[in-house]
């Protein structure tokens, strides 16, 4: 089976955890401040701190922003639950509002339709890599005085016109999952322009501590910290990111051109300016033929790696159908997401599969996987 990710790990980033086992110092240190220098300049933003994982880099964010048990947080259903999880974590309401369908991304367009007094803040989530269309957001959010936490945690590497994803909102969050476009197993990072957000940041990602260190703390945080074995591995990842962004970039867009093709095969669109960090190649399915479980299944028969990862978007989820049974729902008023009806979204999440886009795809691999669609779809 030709797997849908396969992680780059060299010698540079087993020699740079073995340097931190041996120093003896492998908590958050040093270690994490230079993958803190080196993201925060790749994203262009002042500042950036690590976080234990992509979760909570959202939920120490959020946290940070001010967000407060029953304040509504406007953002995508297609995405992994812990977007809208990390809203609700912190006593948040999860606005969703429905995607574009070529984008898969959060319709600017519905955006102020969904705001009320109670909205606080947006969420976009670039899908898979593809940017959302932040320019237009921000002029929502500016119209309306609501802050924005981009969801950036599959967008390493992404772009509008020239300027990184993660440097458009009032923070942005990274994750790097084990499969991600930078991986450390579990890690995050928090992008800001904000020196008073980022101060917050730090407080609650370290129980309330000072920035003078010590055991004087001044209110309730986490432990949401990262270790410096695991921003080992980050620093070293970063040495290779434009490598692994052109393999990713380079194959997507032959992909592209193969779909020219096949009709049956809508890949997902970049607009003018906008550059995906292809985190996953996700074509949408639209056949008289087969439905896209019986290609994902075709496509695993004749050995490449394929899924439909948000079959379920987040309002269809029984976490949101069931929502009553969340703590705050003794204190917040939640919507009745059964009612919730996002037509795109729902599209999507029942035509949508991924193939392989990895850098280490050979050109073998890709030909297997152009006769397999050949195969599958004469
Ligand atoms: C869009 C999105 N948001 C948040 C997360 C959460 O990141 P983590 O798994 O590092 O906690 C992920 C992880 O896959 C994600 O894809």
């Amino acid at each position: 089976m030709i797997p849908f990710t396969k992680p780059i790990i060299e010698d540079e980033e087993i020699e740079a955890v073995k340097r931190v086992l041996e120093s003896g110092m492998l908590a958050e240190g040093k270690v994490s401040r230079e993958f803190e220098r080196l993201f925060s300049e790749f994203v262009g933003t002042k500042f950036a701190t690590v976080t234990s994982n992509g979760t909570t880099a959202l939920s120490t964010a959020l946290e940070a922003m001010g967000i407060q048990p029953g304040d509504e947080v406007i953002t995508s259903p297609f995405t992994f639950i812990a977007s809208a999880n990390s809203i609700a974590m912190v006593g948040g309401v999860p606005v969703f509002v429905d995607i574009k369908s070529d984008t898969y991304n959060i319709d600017p367009d519905l955006i102020e339709a969904a705001i009320t007094e109670k909205t606080k803040a947006i969420m976009p989530i670039h899908i898979f890599g593809m940017p959302a269309d932040m320019p237009h957001i921000m002029e929502v959010a500016e119209k309306h005085d609501l802050q924005v936490i981009e969801d950036a945690c599959q967008a390493h590497g992404a772009s509008i016109n020239g300027k990184q994803i993660g440097s458009f909102g009032h923070c942005a969050t990274f994750s790097f999952y084990a499969t991600k476009n930078i991986l450390t197993g579990e890690g995050g990072m928090v992008t800001t322009n904000d020196e008073e957000l980022y101060d917050r940041m730090l407080m609650i990602k370290n129980h309330g501590r000072g920035k003078e260190g010590g055991y004087s703390h001044y209110q309730i945080g986490y432990n949401n910290r990262m270790m410096d074995i695991v921003a080992a591995i980050g620093v070293q990842q970063m040495k290779r990111f434009d490598f692994v962004l052109k393999e990713r970039r380079k194959n997507a867009l032959e992909f592209n051109e193969f779909f020219t093709e096949f009709d049956e095969i809508r890949p997902q669109v970049e607009d003018e300016g906008f550059k995906s960090g292809y985190h996953l190649y996700a074509p949408s399915l639209y056949s008289d033929r087969m439905n896209r479980d019986e290609i994902v299944s075709a496509l695993r028969d004749e050995g490449v790696g394929s899924r439909a990862v948000y079959a379920l978007p987040c309002h269809k989820q029984d976490t949101y159908l069931n929502i009553q049974n969340w703590r705050w729902a003794k204190f917040v008023a939640y919507p009745d997401y059964s009612k919730v009806s996002l037509p795109h979204a729902e599209e999507i999440g029942a035509q949508h599969f991924d193939i392989p886009v990895h850098p280490s795809l050979t050109i073998d691999e890709k030909n297997s996987i152009k006769d397999a669609f050949r195969k599958i779809l004469s």
